[in-house]
C-alpha cells in the first residue's frame, strides 16, 4: 500500500486518531474535550472544549517562534505600480492595532464585521483583526454591486463594515461609495460604523458620525491581545451562491478550520514552513480566504497578494514575473487564469523570459480543469500541474494529488483522489452506489472532515434541507462525476443551476430573478453556455409581456445593464435575447438544458415531452444573432 493509500485508510477508520494528530501543530489555549462531536449529528463538530484564537495561530505564534522578521505577506500590485512588504511582526503590529479599532468601536466576540474591499493588504489585515477578537468577518467581494451587499449585510447583521475609497481594475477605477451607499439604503439592518481605506487612486468624502478613516483610526488606536475563543466558535461567513437569489451563509469554525488547513499545507501543496507560496484569486473567494490569507499563513509562510489580472497588467507574462521577483515555490490559481495567458501567448514566450527555477507546483482549482489548458500550462512551466476539487462549502480540497505525501501519477481531466476525511461515493437519484466508470451524483459521507461547513448562518433547516435530505447519510457536494477503475475522482458538472464563470460560482437563478423585475418581461429562462476563457457564461432569454412592443435590442440592453447593477460586473453577463416564447415541457418545465446544447453548438435533441419543437428554430437564431449556436 502506498503512502497515500495508508493515510487515507487511516483517516476513515480511526477519524479522531487522525486529526488529533494534525491538532498537535496548532497552538491551543485548552486541549479539546471531544474530538469529534456526534451528540447533534447530522450536526457534526469538532474539537469541542478547546480553545485557541486563529491570528494568535497566523502571527503571533510565528514572531514568538523565530519568524519576526520573515516576510508574512507581499503585495504586488501592478495595477497601482505599488509594492508592500510586511514582516510577521509588522503583520502582526497592524492587524492587533486594527483589532484595538473595532474593539473601540464596539465589536466583540461574536459581533459579525462585513469586509468590502479590493485586493490591499487592509482586507487581510481586517480579515485577521476579527480573527484575534473572536468577531466573525464576512467578506463579500468587491465585484458584487449594491444589492448583493445589501443581502449579505441583512444576512449577517454586522456591528461594522469596513471597505476602500476604491477598486483599481486594468480599464478603470471602481469607486466603492455609491456601491456600499445603495447597499446601506436598502440593508434593513445597515451597520452604525464604518471604516474606510482612503486609497490614492480615488478617496471618498466620509459621512460624518458614521464613517472612520482607516489610517487616523489606526494611528489613535491601541493594540488589542487575542481573544481565546471556542473552537466551534465562527471563525467567518461566507456567502455562495445557492438555487435562488438568497446567498448562503457558509459558516466556517475556528479550530477545525485552523486544523485542516495547517495539514493541507504540507501534505497536499507540498510547502514547507518558510518558503513563499502565491495564490492568485481574491480575497472575496473561498480560495482567497483559504489559500491567500490562513493556510499559508499558519504553517509560516510567506503569501502574496497580488492586486492584479494574468494579462493585461500589464501583459500575459505578469505570472512569471511575479514567481521569478518573488519567489513563490508553488502557484494557486484558477484553469481560467491560464486560458486568459494563453489566448494572449500560445507559444507560452513569455515564460522564458524569466528565471522559474525555484518553482516547484502549479495547482489549479474553482472549475474543472480542461486537459487542454492543464497539457498547455504542463508543457511550458515544466512542472507538475495539480487539479484539486473543492467548494466553498468545504474550505479545502475535497480530491486533490497529496504532494507532500506521495505524488500520485496525474491523469488530465481529474483531480485525483480523494483526500483524508473524504468518504467520496457517488448515487444514482435513488441513492443507490454506482460502479465505477458510471455517472452520478457526487456526495460524501457523514461527519465531514475538520474545516468544512458545521451549518449555514442562522439557517440550520436550509442547510439540511439543502445538503443532507437529499441523500440522508451523505453530504450532497452538488456535482456529477464519477470514479475511474482506479479510483480517481471526475468532476463533470453541477446537479442544479450554478454555473462556474471565471472559476467564481453563479447561480443562473439568480440572474433570472433580476431579469424577471424588468417590468416588460414576462417570462425568462438563464442558460450557462460555453466561453474559451471564461469557461461559461449566463445568456439570458426573455419573453415580453403581452402587449409590448419596444425595441428587442433596447430591452435585453436594458437587462444586460439591471444585471450588472444589481449583481455586479462579476456575472458577467453581456447577452439576453428576446423571443416569443420559452421552449418546454408538456408539464410547462423550460427547457434550459435544451436551449444551452443549442448555443453551444451541441446536438440538441429535444425531449419527446416538448410541448412545441417548431420554437427551437426560433430559439436558435435569436442565439445566433447574439454570436451563439454556430
Ligand atoms: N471589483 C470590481 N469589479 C471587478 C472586480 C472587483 N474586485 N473583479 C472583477 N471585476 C469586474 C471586471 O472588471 C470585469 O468588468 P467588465 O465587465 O467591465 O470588464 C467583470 O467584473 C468580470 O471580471 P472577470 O470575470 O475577472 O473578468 P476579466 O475579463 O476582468 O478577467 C480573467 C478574466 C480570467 C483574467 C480573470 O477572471 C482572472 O484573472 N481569473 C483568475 C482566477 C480567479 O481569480 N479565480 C477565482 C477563484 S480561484
Ligand atoms: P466555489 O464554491 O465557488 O469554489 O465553486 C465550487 C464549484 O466549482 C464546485 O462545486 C464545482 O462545481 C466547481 N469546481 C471547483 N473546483 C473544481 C475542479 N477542480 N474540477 C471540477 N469542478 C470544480
Amino acid at each position: 500500500m502506498g503512502r497515500y493509500q495508508e493515510i487515507y485508510q487511516r483517516s476513515l477508520s480511526d477519524p479522531e486518531g487522525f486529526w488529533a494528530e494534525a491538532a498537535a501543530a496548532v497552538s491551543w489555549d485548552r486541549r479539546w474535550a471531544r474530538v469529534l462531536d456526534d451528540r447533534d449529528a447530522p450536526f457534526y463538530r469538532w474539537f469541542t472544549g478547546g480553545k485557541l484564537n486563529t491570528c494568535y495561530n497566523c502571527l503571533d505564534r510565528h514572531v514568538e517562534n523565530g519568524r519576526a522578521e520573515q516576510p508574512a505577506l507581499i503585495h504586488d500590485s501592478p495595477v497601482t505600480g505599488s509594492l508592500t512588504t510586511y514582516t510577521f511582526a509588522e503583520l502582526r503590529d497592524a492587524v492587533a492595532r486594527f483589532a484595538g479599532v473595532l474593539r473601540d468601536n464596539g465589536v466583540g466576540h461574536g459581533d459579525r464585521v462585513v469586509i468590502y474591499m479590493p485586493m490591499i493588504p487592509e482586507a487581510a489585515i481586517a480579515m485577521l483583526a476579527c480573527a484575534r477578537i473572536g468577531a466573525v468577518h464576512s467578506v463579500v467581494f468587491g465585484g458584487f454591486a449594491g444589492h448583493e451587499l445589501a443581502k449579505r449585510i441583512d444576512d449577517a447583521r454586522p456591528t461594522a463594515m469596513v471597505t476602500a475609497s476604491c477598486g483599481v481594475e486594468p480599464t478603470r477605477v471602481v469607486s466603492y461609495q455609491p456601491l456600499y451607499e445603495h447597499a446601506l439604503e436598502q440593508a434593513q439592518h445597515p451597520p452604525t460604523t464604518l471604516i474606510v481605506k482612503q486609497r490614492p487612486a480615488e478617496g471618498c468624502e466620509l459621512v460624518p458620525e458614521r464613517d472612520l478613516d482607516w489610517d487616523t483610526a489606526m494611528a489613535k488606536a491601541g493594540p488589542a491581545d487575542c481573544v481565546s475563543v471556542e473552537a466551534t466558535d465562527p471563525l467567518y461567513i461566507l456567502y455562495t451562491s445557492g438555487t435562488t437569489g438568497q446567498p448562503k451563509g457558509i459558516v466556517r469554525d475556528n479550530g477545525g478550520h485552523a486544523v485542516a488547513l495547517t495539514w493541507t499545507m504540507r501534505n497536499i501543496y507540498g510547502v514547507e514552513p518558510g518558503e513563499v507560496w502565491w495564490t492568485a484569486s481574491d480575497v472575496g473567494w473561498v480560495v482567497g480566504h483559504s489559500y491567500i490569507v490562513y493556510a499559508p499563513l499558519l504553517n509560516g509562510n510567506t503569501t502574496i497578494m497580488y492586486e492584479g489580472k494574468p494579462v493585461g497588467t500589464p501583459d500575459a507574462g505578469a505570472f512569471w514575473r511575479v514567481i521569478a521577483q518573488h519567489k513563490p515555490v508553488a502557484l494557486f490559481t484558477a484553469p481560467t487564469a491560464f486560458r486568459a495567458i494563453r489566448q494572449q501567448d500560445p507559444e507560452g514566450a513569455k515564460v522564458g523570459e524569466h528565471d522559474l527555477s525555484h518553482f516547484r507546483t502549479l495547482f489549479l482549482a474553482g472549475e474543472r480543469c480542461d486537459p487542454d489548458t492543464l497539457h498547455w500550462a504542463q508543457n511550458k512551466l515544466g512542472v507538475p500541474v495539480i487539479d484539486n476539487w473543492w467548494q466553498t462549502e468545504t474550505g479545502w480540497a475535497i480530491a486533490a494529488n497529496p504532494m507532500g505525501v506521495e505524488q500520485m501519477p496525474i491523469k488530465p481531466g481529474s483531480p485525483t483522489v480523494p483526500m483524508p476525511g473524504w468518504d467520496v461515493r457517488v448515487l444514482d437519484a435513488e441513492a443507490n452506489e454506482l460502479d465505477r466508470g458510471q455517472i452520478g451524483s457526487i456526495v460524501c459521507k457523514l461527519p465531514l472532515p475538520p474545516g468544512t461547513l458545521p451549518t449555514l448562518w442562522q439557517a440550520p433547516e436550509r442547510y439540511k434541507r439543502s445538503y443532507l435530505d437529499p441523500f440522508p447519510g451523505f453530504y450532497r457536494t452538488g456535482d456529477a462525476g464519477y470514479f475511474d477503475a482506479e479510483g480517481y475522482v471526475f468532476v463533470m458538472g453541477r446537479t442544479d443551476d450554478v454555473i462556474n464563470v471565471s472559476g467564481h460560482r453563479l447561480s443562473t437563478g439568480a440572474v433570472e430573478e433580476v431579469l424577471a423585475e424588468h417590468p416588460d418581461v414576462a417570462e425568462c429562462a438563464v442558460i450557462g453556455v460555453h466561453d474559451d476563457i471564461k469557461g461559461q457564461i449566463p445568456v439570458g432569454l426573455v419573453v415580453l409581456a403581452a402587449g409590448v412592443s419596444r425595441d428587442h435590442a433596447e430591452v435585453a440592453r436594458e437587462c444586460v445593464e439591471r444585471v450588472r447593477d444589481e449583481i455586479g460586473p462579476v456575472a458577467a453577463f453581456k447577452h439576453a435575447a428576446v423571443v416569443s416564447r420559452l421552449p418546454k415541457t408538456r408539464s410547462g418545465k423550460i427547457l434550459r438544458g435544451t436551449m444551452r446544447k443549442l448555443a453551444d453548438g451541441e446536438d440538441a435533441q429535444p425531449p419527446a415531452t416538448i410541448d412545441d419543437p417548431a420554437i427551437l428554430d426560433e430559439i436558435k437564431e435569436s442565439l445566433q444573432e447574439i454570436g451563439y449556436a454556430e
